[in-house]
């Protein structure tokens, strides 16, 4: 692996999201980074680890992550996973489903947290900028918030691979 992903951001299992507050996530943070670097002599090879968290977060609860991420050096943030508010959906037919919002309804708000996370970290840990990615102008409003790196899930399913292209010649 080039980097391994934790995802503690899920919707979509119970609790999961939990992980991401207080005691949890130092305790998760610190167990993963004493086994990365176990690991990282064990087989001479520094694997990065990229923690991705939800949209749904209040600025507090941003700033605490960062904090803790900072202080253990944790290699990359992917930002972010789907979100469960409904309301730029809100007349849509299938609003009340359970699960996680994906693609363009959820860029606003997880290019809004991508920007508070960056104006936090400032530069010290890279960020993935994942979440409704579907043109050229939407990557380039990643980067401009601060993504080192872009995901794209939803958007490459109704674009294809010529999304990438496309991305790719406009940046
Ligand atoms: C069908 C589906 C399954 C997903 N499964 C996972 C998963 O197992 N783990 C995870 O961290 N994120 C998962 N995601 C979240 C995506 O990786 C991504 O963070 C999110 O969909 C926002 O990006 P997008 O708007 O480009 O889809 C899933 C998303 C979708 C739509």
């Amino acid at each position: 692996a080039s980097y391994v992903a934790v995802n503690i951001s899920s919707p979509n299992t119970p609790n999961l999201r939990t992980l991401q507050l207080g005691d949890a996530l130092v305790e998760l943070v610190q167990a993963l980074k004493k086994k990365q670097h176990e690991l990282a002599v064990a087989n001479n090879r520094y694997v990065p680890i990229a923690i991705k968290i939800a949209p749904d977060l209040s600025d507090e609860e941003i700033e605490n992550i960062c904090r803790i991420f900072l202080e253990n050096d944790v290699d990359g943030i992917i930002a972010t996973n789907t979100t469960l508010d409904r309301e730029m959906i809100a007349n849509m037919p299938h609003v009340t489903e359970a699960g996680g919002l994906s693609g363009k309804p959820e860029f606003r708000k997880s290019t809004d947290v991508l920007a508070k996370i960056n104006k936090i970290i400032n530069g010290r840990i890279p960020i993935i900028g994942v979440g409704g990615v579907d043109s050229p102008m939407a990557a380039a409003e990643k980067i401009k918030n601060g993504a080192s790196l872009i995901q794209i899930y939803s958007g490459f399913i109704y674009k294809g691979p010529e999304l990438i292209k496309n991305i790719v010649n406009y940046l």
